[in-house]
C-alpha cells in the first residue's frame, strides 16, 4: 500500500466547532499568545493558562469529528495513512484514524512539572485542572501542550515520517508556525502533493495542487482524484 501522510492544522476541526487561531474572530484574536500559550504566560499567571486549556477542552468534548476526519479514517482501506497534527484536539482518533501523531501535544492530556514530565490522561468527566492539583510526586499539573518558545520533540518523528510519503495531503493550516510549516520540505521531491483549504493561502510552490474547499468538501474531492490516479 502506498504511504500517504497528512499535516493537518486547525482548519481540519473548524467545521466541527473548534476555532482556528488566526482567521477572522479566531482563538489569537481573543487571547494574547504570550499569556495563554508561552512558558512565560504560565510564570506570570497559572490559573489564567489552567482556565484558557480548561476552556479547550470543554469545547472539545462539546464537538464532534466532521466528515473530513471520518474521510481521511477510510482512506486507511486503500493507504497506509499516518496523520500528523498540529492539534491538540482528537477528533481524528475519535474519527477512526489509527496513527496519529500530535505535534503540539494533547488537549485531553497533563504532564508534571517535575524533571521527569510524567504524562496523564484527563477523562471527559474529570477534565479541569486547577492550581494545586498536583502529581503524585507532588509536583503542579500543567497542560501537556507545545507553547510558542518550547521545543517540539516529535518534530523528528514527523519529518522521518513525511520522508517516507507517497502522497502528502496538508489540510487546514496557515503553515505560518514552524518547525510544522517546514514539514512539506521534507517530502521527496516529485511526489503528489495536495493542499486542501477554503482560504486564499499566498504564495505557494507550483507543484502544490491546490483544492480550494473546506475540509469536508475539500477531502471529496481528493477522494475522487485519489481514485483516478
Ligand atoms: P491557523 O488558525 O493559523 O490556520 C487555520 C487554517 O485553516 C487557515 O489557513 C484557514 O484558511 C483554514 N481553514 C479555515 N476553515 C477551514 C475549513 N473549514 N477547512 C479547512 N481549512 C480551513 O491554524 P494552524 O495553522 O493549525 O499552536 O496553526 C498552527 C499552530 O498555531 C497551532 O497548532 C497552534 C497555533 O498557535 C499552538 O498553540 C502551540
Amino acid at each position: 500500500m502506498k504511504k500517504l501522510v497528512v499535516l493537518t492544522g486547525a482548519g481540519m476541526s473548524a467545521e466541527s466547532g473548534i476555532s482556528t487561531f488566526r482567521d477572522a474572530g479566531g482563538l489569537w484574536e481573543k487571547h494574547k499568545i504570550d499569556d495563554v500559550a508561552t512558558p512565560g504566560g504560565w510564570q506570570r499567571n497559572p490559573v489564567l493558562v489552567l482556565d484558557f486549556y480548561n476552556e479547550r477542552r470543554k469545547q472539545l468534548l462539546e464537538s464532534k469529528p466532521n466528515g473530513g476526519h471520518f474521510a481521511l479514517a477510510e482512506l486507511e482501506k486503500d493507504f497506509e495513512v499516518q496523520i500528523i497534527t498540529q492539534n491538540v484536539d482528537n477528533l481524528h482518533e475519535q474519527a477512526g484514524s489509527t496513527n496519529v501523531l500530535h505535534l503540539h501535544g494533547e488537549l485531553m492530556k497533563v504532564r508534571s512539572t517535575s524533571p521527569s514530565e510524567d504524562v496523564f490522561e484527563l477523562t471527559p468527566s474529570n477534565y479541569e485542572t486547577h492550581m494545586g492539583d498536583l502529581c503524585p510526586k507532588g509536583y503542579q499539573l500543567r497542560p501537556h501542550i507545545v507553547w510558542f518558545g518550547e521545543a517540539v520533540p516529535e518534530i523528528i518523528n514527523a519529518e522521518y515520517l513525511t520522508e517516507q510519503a507517497d502522497i502528502l495531503v496538508v489540510i487546514g493550516t496557515s503553515l505560518q508556525v514552524y518547525p510544522a510549516a517546514g514539514l512539506i520540505h521534507n517530502a521527496k521531491p516529485g511526489i503528489p502533493i495536495y493542499l486542501i483549504d477554503p482560504n486564499e493561502m499566498g504564495h505557494l510552490p507550483a507543484y502544490i495542487t491546490v483544492i480550494r474547499k473546506g475540509a469536508s468538501e475539500g477531502m471529496k474531492e481528493l477522494n475522487q482524484i485519489l481514485k483516478s490516479r
